[in-house]
């Protein structure tokens, strides 16, 4: 689905947590006011993620996979039971959770909302999720370039990043599953220019990008 510019609110503090040895970036996001959290994958290891929630006071609600592979569910359920929260995860993921979410849905934090945006392509169960402010893209979208894909799924990547990720407004920050840039997060407005598979011009382009 196409999405809104309204979602969430600004009483969102994002935690970004590096883990493991694949560089990968897990986060927590806890509404200001309740404290009520969620954390977006969880890697390789619980131990910093938990100490994090230690930190701020967080009540994680959710446990949300961004996508299946195991460099970013691991150790998402150990995480999950350890801090009471429930996994989540795309409706089409073949992961073990509590919770299945379909494209538009939305995840409550206190009074914000964050929302969750299907985004297949680099692998079927890819969601992003945004939150009016941010948006989370784990392996779709990474500062500087994408998420690898099968040629099978060319058309559906370009849909997600074109037809969804760049819809949300410019200045909305995108935080990417892997710290694979020269920066660690930057505004979609920035990455736009900055990223060379974001710049074909249409379907055509984007697949001779890759021939
Ligand atoms: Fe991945």
């Amino acid at each position: 689905m196409i999405p809104e510019g309204d979602v969430g609110s600004s009483k969102l503090i994002v935690k970004q947590i590096p883990v493991g040895k694949m560089a990968n970036f897990v986060y927590l996001v806890v509404e200001e006011e309740s404290r009520e959290a969620m954390v977006v994958d969880s890697g390789w290891e619980t131990e910093p993620i938990e100490e994090a929630v230690r930190l701020t006071g967080a009540k994680v609600k959710f446990a949300v996979a961004s996508h299946e592979h195991f460099d970013h569910v691991l150790t998402l359920r150990k995480l999950a039971d350890n801090l009471g929260a429930r996994v989540v995860a795309h409706e089409s993921s073949p992961i073990d959770c509590d919770e299945r979410v379909a494209d538009g849905e939305e995840l409550g934090l206190g009074d914000s909302k964050v929302q969750v945006l299907h985004t297949p392509g680099h692998t079927e169960d890819s969601i992003c999720l945004y939150d009016g402010r941010e948006v989370f893209t784990g392996d779709t979208l990474f500062v500087g370039t994408i998420g690898k894909f099968d040629r099978v799924r060319a058309e559906a990547i370009y849909r997600s990043l074109h037809e969804v990720i760049l819809k949300l407004p410019g200045q909305t920050v995108m935080y990417p599953g892997h710290d694979y840039g020269s920066v660690t997060f930057r505004s979609l407005r920035e990455e736009k220019e900055a990223n060379p598979f974001l710049m074909t011009r249409d379907l055509r382009d984007f697949l001779a990008f890759f021939s």
